[in-house]
C-alpha cells in the first residue's frame, strides 16, 4: 500500500532531505512540494542531489490533498497554516518548533507566544524512542529539534531507569554544524566568516532547553556551539549525581533497557577499533544516534556522549521514522542506508 505525502518548504535543507528520503521510500509517494520563491522551477533547481527528480515546485497557497503533509518551515508559519494543512491532509508531522511544547506558557517565555494553543496536548513529540505508542494515533507530530533531540537521546534512559534525580547537575555542551541555520545566507553563515569557527552563541537561555526539560521532566544547562561542519550534532553532557555507587553495569542495564530494540540507536563501549566515541561524521546521512558514556569516579562525574545528522536524525529522518509509525509501515522503510566512510567533512 502507498500513501501520497507532500513537503511544505521543500526548497529549504530539511525540505530537500524530505524529498530525497520519500523519493527513496517504497510507500510513500511525493504529490507536491512547495515553495513559494522557485514555484514552477524543478526541484534539482535548488537540490542537485535530486535533478532527475521530475518533479516542480508549486505554490503553498494551493494544496493538494494528501495522506500526510511534511511541513519544514521557519517557526510561525506552521501555527499561522494549521487549518489549512489539517484541511489537506489527516497526518501533519512538522519539524519546525511550533507544536513540540505542551505548556502555552513556554512559547511565551522562549518564542513570542503560540496563536492556538488548544493545538499542543493534541500533538505528539516526534522521537519514536520515547513515543512510539502515541505515535500510532498521531495526527499532528511535533519532530524534536536537532540540539534537543541529541541531549534528549543520551540522557533519556537514566532519567527513565531513575539513576538519575531532580538534584542531579547536568551540563550539556552542544557542536553543531552549519545547516542547521537552513538554506538562507546571513552575515554570519557567510563562508568565508563562518569557516574553522567553534562559535558559542546563545550560550544560555537556548529555545532547545525548554524542549530538554519537557521530556526528560529535569533541568538541564545547556550550550551550543557552532563548529566548522556542515551536518551533525554532538553533545557531551556533562552529569554530577548524587546518587553514589553508579557502575558502568548499572548504566548500561539503563541504556540497554531502553535502547536494546531500537533500531536506530547504536550504543557504543568506548573499547576497541580507532572509532571509539559517537562521532556526527559516521552518521552523517543515517538516521542513527551513536551514544556511549564514561564514569569519571575521580570527579563524581558521568559523560555522556551521543551524535546524529541533524538533517535526518535530527528532523527528516526522525519525521519520516515517526509517519511511519503513524501509518503502520515497517519503522525502517526508507531509513536503512548506511553512511558512507570514507568520506569529506559531514
Ligand atoms: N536545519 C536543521 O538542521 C533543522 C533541524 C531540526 C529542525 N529544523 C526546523 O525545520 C524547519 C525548516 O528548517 P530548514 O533548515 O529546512 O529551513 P530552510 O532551509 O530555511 O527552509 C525553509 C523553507 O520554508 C519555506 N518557507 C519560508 N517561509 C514560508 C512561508 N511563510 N510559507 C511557506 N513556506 C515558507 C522556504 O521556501 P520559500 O521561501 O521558497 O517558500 C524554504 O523552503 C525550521 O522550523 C527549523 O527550525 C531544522
Amino acid at each position: 500500500m502507498t500513501f501520497s505525502a507532500s513537503v511544505i518548504g521543500a526548497s529549504g535543507f530539511t525540505g530537500g532531505e524530505l524529498l530525497r528520503l520519500l523519493d527513496g521510500h517504497p510507500q510513500f509517494e511525493i504529490t507536491q512540494a512547495t515553495s513559494r520563491k522557485y514555484s514552477g522551477r524543478s526541484v534539482g533547481y535548488t537540490h542537485p542531489n535530486l535533478r532527475d527528480l521530475k518533479l516542480k515546485y508549486s505554490s503553498p497557497e494551493k494544496l493538494e490533498p494528501v495522506d500526510v503533509l511534511f511541513v519544514a518551515t521557519p517557526h510561525g508559519v506552521s501555527m499561522s497554516k494549521i487549518d489549512a494543512f489539517s484541511e489537506a491532509s489527516n497526518v501533519v508531522v512538522d519539524l519546525s518548533a511550533d507544536f513540540r511544547l505542551k505548556d502555552p506558557l513556554k512559547y511565551d517565555e522562549y518564542y513570542d507566544g503560540h496563536s492556538c494553543p488548544e493545538l499542543l496536548e493534541k500533538a505528539v513529540y516526534g522521537l519514536p524512542e520515547i513515543h512510539r505508542d502515541d505515535l500510532k494515533s498521531a495526527k499532528l507530530i511535533a519532530c524534536g529539534g536537532c540540539n534537543s533531540t541529541v541531549t534528549i537521546l543520551g540522557l533519556y534512559p537514566l532519567f527513565k531507569s531513575g539513576l538519575l534525580t531532580l538534584e542531579d547537575i547536568i551540563v550539556a555542551d552542544i557542536k553543531v554544524g552549519s545547516s542547521e541555520g537552513g538554506a538562507s545566507r546571513s552575515t554570519s553563515s557567510h563562508h568565508a566568516i563562518r569557516s574553522g569557527i567553534v562559535r558559542p552563541y546563545a550560550p544560555i537561555s537556548h529555545r532547545h532547553e525548554a524542549e530538554i526539560e519537557q521530556e526528560l521532566g529535569a533541568k538541564v544547562a545547556f550550550t551550543v556551539h557552532a563548529v566548522d561542519m556542515i551536518r551533525g550534532a554532538a553533545a557531551t553532557c556533562h552529569i554530577f549525581p548524587t546518587k553514589q555507587d553508579l557502575s558502568k553495569s548499572l548504566l548500561w542495564k539503563a541504556y540497554l533497557d531502553s535502547y536494546g530494540e531500537e533500531p536506530f540507536v547504536r550504543l557504543l563501549s568506548g573499547t576497541g577499533g580507532n572509532y571509539r566515541y559517537p562521532e556526527p561524521k559516521v552518521v552523517a546521512g543515517t538516521n542513527n544516534v551513536e551514544i556511549a558514556f564514561e564514569i569519571d569516579e575521580r570527579n563524581n562525574r558521568i559523560v555522556v556522549f551521543s551524535a546524529i545528522d541533524n538533517m535526518m536524525k535530527g528532523s527528516a529522518g526522525q519525521a519520516i521514522h515517526a509517519a511511519n509509525i503513524a501509518f503502520g509501515i515497517d519503522e525502517t522503510i526508507g531509513l536503512s542506508h548506511r553512511s558512507l566512510h570514507p568520506t569529506g567533512a559531514p
